[in-house]
């Protein structure tokens, strides 16, 4: 019936042969039976295989070239205190991008240092505890920024370590690779020098990202560390991190003409993309690895400058293949196509309140039922949720078995990522837990939301 493992599957998936797929040896209805379903599943054994497969990449090419890079599991993609736990364990650090994440991080025992923290628009809290719990780096996405993070520093009597997020004018996913266009969006400071100055003056004024270097090395509150660049997220073409990292090294280089700090360290961001559906192919981190490195170290030989450290944040191409949803089936209706075909309509007991990322970026997934085997045809199916929505569609077009009913489970994979991390409680339905599973056994890692949980926040 269907090849697992395999992608988009994880590692741990395999149908038995009597036809129920079990993940890490678990079976799906001993799970369901003692977890409940909707359930976010994870995979733990191929979260760490992940985690340590980008970092032995990266490491073995970055070293190659002479120098060294540290991986950084992006924590929006998915954080919980275990899941933090497992990224240290196999060796990676943790990017956060608010005071929440930064909160399960600490839980999680990541000590400060190995700790970065995002975000275009942090409030105060957010900077004064990243001062207090010491973070490794706070990267500043504005001119307006570096002043509060140097008065946050100044008022707690120290040294802030600060990296500078440019925009290289790089957009991923759409593979426009104008190295010095201005970007229409919010975050990080532009590499491209003001459109329309030195009207009457000879020299064109700097970019806001020079503006913004020149700034913080003049702070005496303030530690430049090094320059940040992510450009964009789910990318299966890896030229953009090529492209990125060049215009970052030499904008690395002007600054060292400029002032003689020469920074040591550059983030290439996170972004690597995953496969969603049978068939696809995920960006291969080795082969990433040695492009990137390949170009940076050809770039710096020819700017006459030295490699910086790297680092990396990759989130998705960590989390997404480790994570399943395990849904149980109720309404299934078929509805006849204008063209005369008939689409069979698959309720199942989440939607969109668990998985926005269909209704929201029209992402594709895969289905299969796994509770049983099926010699039933496939007919053509649309996973939808229980939301009051029409737009509430879990996988618009997959095959099923003719057979589907009321009571199978059905899983989508790759939900790992995104999946719980933008989950609502949408006609205030609760939240599902998030499970990881090896060696045949579940543990819960977050545990379901209850309608007491909501009511709890509602004041009357
Ligand atoms: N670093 C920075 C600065 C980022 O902004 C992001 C993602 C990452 C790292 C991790 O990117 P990843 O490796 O996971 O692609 N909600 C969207 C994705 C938004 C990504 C935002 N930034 C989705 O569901 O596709």
């Amino acid at each position: 019936m269907s090849m697992h493992p395999g992608e988009p599957w994880s590692r741990g998936v395999r149908r038995r042969d009597d036809g129920v797929v079990e993940v890490a040896g678990l079976g799906v209805h001993e799970l369901a039976a003692q977890v409940g379903t909707p359930a976010y599943v994870l995979d733990e054994t191929d979260f760490r295989a992940r985690a340590r497969a980008y970092r032995t990449a990266f490491e073995t090419a970055f070293r190659a070239v002479g120098t060294d890079v540290d991986v950084y599991y992006a924590g929006k993609a998915l954080l919980t205190v275990a899941v933090a736990r497992w990224a240290r364990e196999e060796g990676l650090r943790v990017d956060t991008a608010s005071g929440g994440e930064l909160a399960v991080a600490l839980r999680a025992g990541i000590p400060g240092t190995e700790i970065g923290l995002h975000g275009n628009n942090k409030s105060d809290a957010e900077l004064d505890r990243a001062l207090e719990v010491g973070v490794g780096r706070i990267i500043v996405d504005s001119l307006v920024e570096i002043d509060r993070v140097a008065a946050a520093a100044r008022a707690r009597g120290v040294v802030a370590p600060v990296m500078v997020r440019v925009t290289t004018g790089v957009h991923a996913g759409g593979h426009e690779y104008i190295s010095t266009a201005h970007e229409d969006q919010k975050f990080g400071l532009s590499i491209a020098a003001p459109r329309g100055s030195g009207v009457d003056s000879d020299a064109p004024g700097d970019s806001p990202a020079m503006t913004a270097l020149l700034d913080v090395v003049r702070r005496p509150e303030l530690h430049l560390l090094g320059i940040h660049s992510h450009i964009g997220s789910q990318i299966l073409d890896p030229t953009g991190f090529e492209v990125a990292a060049r215009a970052v090294l030499e904008l690395r280089a002007d600054l060292a003409a400029r002032t003689g700090v020469l920074v040591d360290e550059v983030d290439i961001g996170g972004g690597y993309g995953i496969a969603y559906l049978p068939g696809e192919v995920a960006l291969d981190p080795e082969r990433i690895a040695k492009d990137v490195a390949g170009a940076v170290d050809a770039v710096a030989a020819r700017l006459g400058t030295p490699l910086p450290r790297f680092s990396i944040e990759p989130g998705r191409a960590i989390v997404g293949p480790a994570g399943l949803t395990l849904y149980t089936v109720g309404t299934v209706k078929p509805v006849a196509l204008d063209d005369g075909r008939v689409r069979t309509y698959v309720s199942v007991d989440g939607g969109m309140s668990d998985n926005i990322r269909p209704a929201l970026y029209g992402a594709q997934y895969h289905a299969e039922v796994v509770g049983r085997a099926s010699v039933a045809a496939p007919v053509l199916a649309r996973v939808v949720g229980k939301h009051c929505e029409s737009g509430d569609i879990v996988v618009h077009e997959v095959m099923l078995p003719g057979d589907v009913r009321a009571g199978d489970l059905l899983a989508v994979p790759a939900t790992g990522a995104y999946g719980r991390s933008m989950a609502s409680n949408y006609n205030l339905l609760t939240r599902p837990p998030v499970v990881a599973v090896s060696d045949g056994t579940a543990r819960v890692l977050v545990r379901r939301e209850t309608v007491d949980d909501l009511l709890a926040l509602d004041q009357g």
